[in-house]
């Protein structure tokens, strides 16, 4: 049997990679993440993010991402999934939609068009969106920013909204989260959605 895909999405500093971690442990599935989990993914990760006053179009942006997913599923994902693994990976299409999507002005169709490109078609089984308020995000977040945190507000209010857009529009595939309360009750809400909704 194939494994399943769960995808954790949301803003930034929402806890997404402490939950993956967690939850990957949890069904002793492979953890990975985007942008970056491969070597070339790495170099275009690094591309994308690091340089602040580096000019990359949106449409450039989508394209990386979508390079960077596409050697992501053939080298880590597709291989365990076809071993039977479960895979948990912190970030996936979600995060294209609703960064270069919504938060671009690329449109959602257009970008999942190019990341079913990338994957061969490859969807997640699960996406669980994290959310958290405003002032727990901004106590968590880090500074400084990188190229795409480092973007105005108007732009992140964009892709939060987006996410809860998504998610509305396809509660089949969008599991939704309150990420604010302490790790390990958010744990036990995610295992919880994931058990009930894919039963593993
Ligand atoms: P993080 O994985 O460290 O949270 O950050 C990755 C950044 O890249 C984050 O700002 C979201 C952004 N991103 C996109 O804009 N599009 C994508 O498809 C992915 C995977 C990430």
């Amino acid at each position: 049997m194939t494994g399943r895909l769960i995808a954790f999405e949301g803003g930034e500093a929402v806890g997404k990679s402490t939950q993956a971690k967690l939850l990957a442990e949890r069904l002793g599935a492979k953890l990975t993440f985007e942008p970056g989990a491969t070597d070339s993914g790495a170099r275009i990760r690094s591309l994308v993010l690091d340089s602040p006053e580096l000019a990359l179009s949106p449409h450039a942006e989508a394209l990386l991402m979508a390079a960077d997913r596409a050697q992501h599923v053939a080298e880590v994902i597709r291989p365990a999934l076809d071993a039977g693994i479960h895979v948990v990976t912190d970030r996936f299409i979600g995060s294209s939609l609703a960064y270069q999507g919504f938060g671009r002005h690329l449109g959602v169709d257009e970008v999942l068009a190019l990341s079913l490109f990338a994957t061969g078609g490859l969807q997640s089984d699960l996406n669980v969106l994290l959310v958290v308020s405003e002032e727990v995000a901004r106590s968590r977040r880090s500074s400084p920013g990188d190229r795409i945190e480092a973007e105005d507000a108007e732009f992140h209010q964009r892709v939060l909204d987006g996410f809860r857009t998504l998610a509305e529009q396809n509660p089949e595939q969008w599991v939704v989260v309150d990420g604010g309360r302490p790790v390990h009750e958010v744990a036990e809400a995610v295992y919880a959605a994931v058990r009930d909704r894919l039963g593993v």
